[in-house]
């Protein structure tokens, strides 16, 4: 439970909040890369943080994220001419570049030198692993770029898609860290994805649907350990990492692909969820990838032309009474994805936590809301780097393992959550 203060605070991630204040020290996901696909191709609308930006590839290639709105008269720069090293404005001409300098207002003698005093807000946007990433904090703090293992493999080992989560940013984080999940919700799933079936960990899943959770700290986040019983006495260990602020990863499955999560605030009420699948040791097969595009695993099928998935809170996700009786599906929502989207946006857009009951399952959510508000007020009060902004915190790994009894998972499974380029990740 949360006080209200105490929710606003973790919730609100507009200019000037300190959550918000907190989330423009990372570099953060804004688009896939693909939404850019070549030089002079039509700017993208890329709301973050409560702020309308316009993002563009210039002709000669350079990438820039700026103020959706010109300085003229504020009209949308989505209706922007990509032309000649700039993003042209189609009301009267203003020009801009990447750095939201004005390069040419056509109205006016350049000798007045009136177009120099006129720079919209910009910020970086830079490719790396098929996203574009950009940081929207003080410019001289900016760190160096996200290192997170599903970036830094080969191209062909990891694939990304992101889309539209109609709530806040944080209960759908919540949904991420809390694996306890997985033996209701997902449990008709487990056998039939294709990007989850086969695992001899699934059963131990279905099997024991009274996780005990331990968790241990990171200096980026946390480690969140669910054991289930597996045979012998022995546990299984399902571990998921979270890296502050808001990426996770979730512990694999057999030889599949790891898949993980990042959930980026658009604003207050809406959030960007990116989900990606990768293997650290070979590629991605083809028949993995196709199931991937075809919304399979963590991924979503989408409205034609759009990243808001084909079922939604409009149609109600498509529900599936039949399915739900039959315990085909155990909600009646197709596919894992939106099974943690449906239940997710059904808490409104902003859960008031104040009202929820937690138990013993949720305490990795308890311990990373208490991180969060630690860090925002760290930053806030006293000028305090968030954790996980340095790339050494974020070579982490999930993982699935088998331990004895007496083993803690946080000192045996040490290796297996760390990030060993050339070295199979640990699975079950
Ligand atoms: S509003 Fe953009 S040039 Fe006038
Ligand atoms: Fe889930």
């Amino acid at each position: 439970m949360l006080r209200k203060e105490q929710n606003d605070l973790l919730t609100r991630t507009g200019p000037g909040t300190p959550m918000g204040e907190m989330f423009r020290r990372y570099w953060m996901p804004a688009l896939l890369s693909e939404e850019l696909p070549e030089n002079e191709c039509p700017p993208v609308r890329a709301k973050l943080l409560s702020e309308r930006l316009v993002a563009f590839r210039d002709t000669r290639g350079r990438y820039g994220l700026i103020d959706e709105f010109c300085a003229h008269r504020g009209v949308s720069l989505w209706f922007g001419r990509n032309e000649e090293c700039g993003l042209r404005c189609p009301y009267h001409g203003w020009k801009y570049d990447v750095n939201g300098e004005c390069l040419e207002i056509p109205s006016e003698p350049d000798e007045s030198g009136f177009r120099k005093k006129i720079k919209l807000k910009s910020y970086p946007l830079v490719e790396r692993g098929g996203i574009l990433w950009t940081y929207m904090g003080p410019p001289e703090l900016k760190p160096p770029l996200p290192e997170f293992e599903f970036v830094m493999v080969p191209s062909d080992q990891t694939f990304t898609s992101k889309r539209w989560q109609e709530c806040n940013w944080l209960q759908a984080m919540e949904g991420g860290i809390d694996s306890s999940h997985v033996s209701f919700l997902h449990r008709g799933d487990l056998n039939s994805d294709p990007l989850f079936k086969g695992a001899r960990g699934n059963q131990y899943n279905l099997s024991d649907s009274m996780p005990f959770f331990e968790v241990a700290e990171h200096p980026s986040g946390l480690f969140i350990g669910a054991r289930r019983n597996a045979e012998n006495g022995n546990y299984y260990w399902r571990i998921t990492p979270w890296v502050m602020p808001s990426f996770t990863s979730v512990p694999p499955r057999g030889d599949h692909p790891i898949h993980g999560h990042f959930w980026i605030p658009i604003d207050d009420e809406n959030c960007w969820a990116w989900s990606f699948d990768y293997h650290p040791m070979r590629a991605l097969s083809e028949g993995e990838v196709k199931a991937m595009r075809d919304g399979k695993g963590v991924h979503v099928k989408y409205e034609p032309g759009t990243h808001r998935p084909l079922a939604n809170k409009d149609n109600d996700y498509l529900i599936n009474r039949a399915a739900q009786k039959a315990g085909i599906t155990y909600s009646g929502v197709e596919g894992i994805a939106m099974q943690d989207a449906s239940v997710q946006e059904s808490m409104g857009p902003i859960v008031d936590r104040s009202k929820e009951n937690l138990v013993s399952t949720d305490n990795g959510i308890i311990m990373a809301r208490h991180r969060l508000l630690k860090a925002a007020k760290a930053l806030a009060e006293k000028g305090i780097e968030p954790p996980g902004v340095d790339p050494a915190t974020q070579r982490v790994r999930s993982a699935a393992v088998i331990l004895a009894p007496d083993q803690a998972f946080k000192d045996a499974a040490r290796e297996a959550l760390t990030v060993q380029p050339g070295k199979a990740h640990a699975s079950i």
